[in-house]
């Protein structure tokens, strides 16, 4: 099957979260059980180098409101890469979505309705290609939302359309005058039937949800709680009017990137076989960021985007008790600044005990997650979550609140088939009763290894999730 995924980010080269590590391990699997993926993503201004290694450059002439870019075909990292350059919308610096300062790029609405557009252009009939068809269009997250839309507008013959949610509470939602900008019919501009306003604003989201023959999200609970007002951001009662179309397929992970037998970025390589080369990375873990080498110090780690998705104040409340009980713990993110203020105080009080490295840093994320003992995930939603597949993968338990993917890749140590710790209501307290668990089982070390080696032993590929993909690839539901 031929299958274009179109993407507004794609490991290793644009990454803000997971969305990134997505778009590079599933057109991956998919390749390897034989489809012919193509990844589509703009060329920002940090890939104007690979750009200029392309193999081939195609110009999609200016047409109606849409600027004129190139198509440019790169062959990188062992697929085949698509990237849209058009200076003047993705040449702008900063990242993908935002300036060097964080705030969205004004002209957002039109830089992802044009990779929306030229995504949905190559599914169709209008195609610059005469030798390539794709037989399915998949999208992923708001970026992409208006692809299938358009879609729907282009001569046949016209690709299966499935778009996957990674965040429903991030909807790309902008005012009422981008619609020339954007080339909205009529028949969009309501809320209701194919309509995409949502609150008086043209919703991106709301465009794919209503447009794409398939919605999946990255996991079967998250499925079902945006299908609920509390986790629903305003959308639930359009998802359960599509629940027969709408699917959880939870995340895999990449086992050729994560994985502590092989992994080149972290100071020791080790396997469930030989835990004891675990400590090494720990030691060296303490060592680069200051704390005090102590190996039988229970230590903690976090990497994530600083927000209140991620439950952040959770663990801020539990730190100072968790430093009384002669903790360490590691923190890497970036996000709200009230948060990275706050970390960063009780850093500067406590350096031999807490650490915190703000911005992106690929090679420490790795390290942390092999040499810390313990990753805290305590988030309020969360669609899928890797980080608690990777702590599981290099043996450093997971603490994750019930919630999404993580309520569907964690099982608590209490059960004989536990793999880390699993907590179910949004508390501080909550928390803190998972975390005295933590300590107690930490104090018992033939127990903590049975559970780090379930947890090393837990099947996270991504080979069934990509069959999944693959068998909904074929499906056509009519828009309602
Ligand atoms: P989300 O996509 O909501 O941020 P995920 O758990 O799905 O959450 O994915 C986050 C990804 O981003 C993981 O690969 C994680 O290691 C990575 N990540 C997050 N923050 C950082 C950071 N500051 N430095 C390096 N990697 C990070
Ligand atoms: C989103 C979600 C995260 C998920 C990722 C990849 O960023 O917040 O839970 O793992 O997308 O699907």
């Amino acid at each position: 099957m031929k299958v274009l995924f179109v993407t507004p980010e794609c490991a290793p080269w644009v990454k803000t979260g997971g969305l990134g590590d997505v778009s590079a391990a599933l057109p991956a699997a998919l390749a390897e059980l034989g489809h012919d993926v193509r990844v589509l993503m703009p060329a920002y201004r940090s890939l104007a180098q690979l750009a200029k290694e392309g193999t081939q450059r195609l110009t999609l002439p200016a047409e109606g409101v849409w600027p004129a870019a190139d198509l440019v075909r790169v062959n990188a990292e062992g697929f085949s890469l698509w990237l849209l350059d058009c200076p003047a919308l993705f040449g702008l610096p900063g990242g993908p979505y935002g300036d060097e300062q964080g705030v969205d790029h004004a002209s957002n609405a039109e830089r992802f309705g044009l990779l929306s557009h030229v995504a949905a252009r190559i599914a169709s009939g209008a195609s610059p290609w005469a030798d390539w068809q794709a037989d399915a269009l998949h999208a992923n997250d708001w970026p992409t939302g208006l692809a299938a839309a358009y879609l729907s507008r282009m001569p046949a013959p016209r690709a299966r359309s499935l778009f996957t949610i990674h965040n429903l509470a991030f909807q790309g939602n902008f005012p009422l005058d981008r619609r020339a900008a954007l080339d909205l019919p009529d028949e969009w501009m309501q809320v209701e039937g194919e309509g995409l306003l949502h609150w008086d604003r043209i919703s991106m989201m709301k465009a794919a949800l209503r447009h794409a023959d398939v919605i999946t999200t990255v996991s079967p609970t998250y499925a079902r709680e945006i299908q609920q007002e509390a986790l629903g951001f305003g959308m639930d009662g359009m998802l359960r009017a599509r629940s027969a179309s709408l699917h959880g397929i939870l995340n895999g992970i990449d086992t050729r990137a994560w994985n502590p037998v092989s992994d080149t970025l972290i100071p020791a390589r080790y396997g469930a076989g030989c835990l004891d080369d675990k400590a090494a990375n720990k030691r060296a873990l303490q060592a680069e960021l200051g704390l005090s080498v102590k190996s039988r110090t229970p230590l903690f780690g976090v990497v994530s985007r600083l927000t209140d998705q991620k439950g952040i104040d959770l663990i801020l409340d539990n730190l100072m008790w968790l430093l009384k009980q002669g903790t360490q713990l590691v923190v890497l993110g970036s996000g709200e600044p009230r948060y990275e203020q706050r970390l960063n105080e009780v850093a500067a009080e406590f350096p031999a005990s807490v650490a915190v490295r703000t911005g992106f840093d690929e090679r420490l994320a790795h390290t942390i997650e092999a040499g810390a003992d313990v990753f805290l995930m305590p988030s309020r939603f969360e669609p899928c979550g890797l980080n608690q597949m990777y702590s599981q993968a290099y043996g450093t338990l997971p603490v994750v609140r019930a919630t999404g993917g993580l309520a569907d890749s964690v099982r608590d140590a209490s059960e004989p088939d536990g793999t880390g710790f699993v907590f179910q209501e949004d508390s501080a307290q909550a928390l803190r009763e998972t975390l005295v668990r933590v300590l107690r089982l930490y104090q018992q070390p033939a127990l903590w290894r049975g559970v780090q080696q379930r947890a090393m032993a837990q099947p996270f590929g991504w080979l069934q999730s990509a069959q999944r993909y693959a068998a909904l690839y074929r499906q056509r539901t009519p828009v309602g």
